[in-house]
């Protein structure tokens, strides 16, 4: 099994069931065009996406992680009519590029991009009465995904879904001795997600075109404190 083939099966995957789509390329075009990294969800991952938040039914979704705005095209375009998405980016640059490519795809009136580090503002979110949300894409820095779980626990209700990219990293996370910062952090986000008794969650090991990771989904079972 190799990387070749992962690639190979991912176009295979995405030509059936990812048609050519001018607002999601153009935002890939734009985004290369800007040197932003391409690290988003794939093509398929994407529609997974958005399939989870149709199943959902997510009026209200909250993602961790813009970047040029790919994963948030795919999420905005579940919604119902009423429905938004609030996206959280550090990057000044990356967010504007992401502006710029929700806008072409049509969703400016949906998305509402905020920018800062994501432990800056989703205490603000708290606070401003945007919650609970129907479902929570974690995708930004790893250092921090034990932090991101606790607020996206904060801002969940039961019935709320969690998913979150990039769990496995190589399978780099079933070593306990690893001492890079990325690694330790998603190995504490699936310890805390195992133990915490407020979601009944799993793990989806993913191959293809962005290599060997995984995708951690978690169901909210339980209503928040009063
Ligand atoms: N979800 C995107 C990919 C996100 S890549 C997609 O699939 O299309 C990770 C993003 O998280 C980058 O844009 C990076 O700038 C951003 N990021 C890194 N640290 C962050 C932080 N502390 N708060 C918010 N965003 C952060
Ligand atoms: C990186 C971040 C991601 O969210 C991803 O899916 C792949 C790579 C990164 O920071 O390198
Ligand atoms: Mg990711």
């Amino acid at each position: 099994m190799s990387q070749e083939l992962w690639t190979a099966v991912d176009r295979y995957i995405t030509d059936l069931f990812v048609p050519p789509d001018a607002a999601l390329d153009a935002a890939l075009s734009a985004s290369g065009a800007a040197d932003l990294p391409a690290i988003q969800v794939s093509p398929p991952q994407g529609k997974l996406l958005m399939l989870l938040a149709r199943l959902a039914g997510a009026r209200n979704i909250l993602e961790l992680g813009t970047l040029g705005g790919y994963s948030t095209i795919w999420l905005a375009r579940a919604l119902p009519v009423g429905g938004r998405v609030v996206t959280l980016e550090a990057d000044p640059k990356h967010a504007r590029v992401a502006e710029a490519n929700i806008q072409r795809a049509g969703l400016a009136k949906l998305v509402e991009i905020r920018v800062g580090p994501a432990l800056d503002t989703l205490p603000q979110l708290a606070a401003q009465n945007r919650v609970p949300f129907d479902l929570i894409f974690i995708d930004a820095d790893k250092e921090n995904y034990p932090q991101y779980l606790m607020w996206s626990l904060k801002l969940s209700r039961r019935g709320t879904l969690i998913i979150a990219d990039n769990v496995i990293r190589d399978g780099d996370v079933i070593d306990a001795a690893s001492t890079d910062a990325r690694t330790i952090g998603a190995r504490q986000f699936n310890e805390a997600l195992a133990s915490d008794p407020r979601v009944s969650a799993t793990i989806m090991q993913t191959v293809g075109s962005k290599g060997y990771d995984g995708f951690a989904i978690a169901l909210v079972v339980s209503d928040p404190p009063a």
